[in-house]
């Protein structure tokens, strides 16, 4: 199965199955959580950031821990292969500074490190494409803190044919056009830039409410590109933002950019975060389709790892 299938197709599945993990595993107190890892890998720490309200939460996408981890601190260190050496290099050091660690792999040295260091992991289901397996990724670890996700009420939302077709749409506006992703979250934005980029193969620009109306709004003055934008809007966005938001779009309306909204609605907030993720996902297999691309190569990233 390549990415395509597994977006357009077994991702409420990923999402059920997903479900079972996480569970056995009981944690002792923390002050302090890290998701160590890179790439798509790292992206379930920019969730749970969002998501957990009682503890503070940080996504270390490097070789090295902050200073400050310590005893005190979960770090949960997340890698689909067990091979990426950056997050490798991060288990050793929590092991050195003795935090709380479980790990999330579907194998690969990380699997091997643990059995052999006595360190509890989620071992999870082999033969995806890590970003084809945000669920398996980002679910356990909800799990693991209990974050009750409501998923019985997300299957639906994911396999909604109108979400497909408007994705498909969005996708042809996005043909030939640099996309320019903004939201008021900023995983969310970041998650389509990356689909973007490794499932469609293209350039593209990500940010958030505020900041952007600091800094890259000055850009639409010498347009340098053909430029298509995407706001992404959130039923928890306070009246600011929302200002903020509608005045960019008018500003940018204005500079010849063309624009489409996505305004998500709903109660709960990590539906309407997975299904703001889940329809960049759609939109970049259906662009890598139109534009004859194999969303599942990433021939780029292979041979940069083995040449490195
Ligand atoms: C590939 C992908 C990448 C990887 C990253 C880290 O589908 O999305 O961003 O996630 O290269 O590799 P893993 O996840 O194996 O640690």
């Amino acid at each position: 199965m390549g990415v395509y299938e597994d977006i357009t197709e077994n991702f409420s599945k990923f999402f059920r199955d997903a479900n079972e993990f996480g569970r056995e595993i009981s944690l002792k107190p923390f002050n302090y959580i890290f998701i160590a890892g890179m790439g798509a890998s790292a992206l379930p720490g920019d969730v749970v950031k969002v998501l957990k309200k009682d503890v503070p939460v940080e996504t270390v996408r490097s070789y090295s821990l902050p200073k400050y981890a310590n005893e005190e601190s979960l770090v949960l260190v997340v890698s689909y292969s067990g091979n990426t050496e950056e997050t490798l290099q991060m288990y050793n050091e929590a092991l050195r500074k003795k935090c709380q660690i479980i790990a999330i792999t579907s194998g690969g040295k990380l699997s091997q490190k643990c059995l052999s260091d006595s360190i509890p992991y989620i071992k999870i289901p082999s033969g995806i494409q890590p970003r084809a397996s945000l669920p398996y990724l980002l679910v356990p670890i909800l799990n693991l803190l209990n974050y009750d996700m409501q998923l019985d009420s997300l299957y639906a939302q994911i396999e909604n044919s109108i979400l497909k077709g408007k994705a498909k749409e969005l996708a042809e506006k996005l043909q030939g056009k640099i996309p320019l992703i903004y939201s008021s979250i900023p995983p969310v934005s970041y998650r389509w830039k990356t689909q973007l980029n490794e499932n469609a193969k293209i350039h593209t620009f990500a940010n958030a409410f505020p900041e952007l109306n600091h800094n890259e709004i000055e850009g639409f003055e010498n347009l340098n590109g053909e430029y298509y934008a995407v706001f992404i809007s959130d039923e928890g966005d306070i009246v600011r933002i929302k200002k903020r938001m509608q005045l960019t779009k008018e500003i940018i309306k204005e500079k010849g950019i063309d624009v489409t909204e996505i305004a998500m609605k709903g109660r709960n907030e990590f539906h309407r975060l997975m299904i703001e993720m889940y329809a960049g996902s759609l939109t970049s297999v259906y662009l890598a389709e139109l534009n004859g691309t194999d969303p599942t190569q990433i021939d780029l990233i292979e041979n940069f790892k083995k040449r490195l």
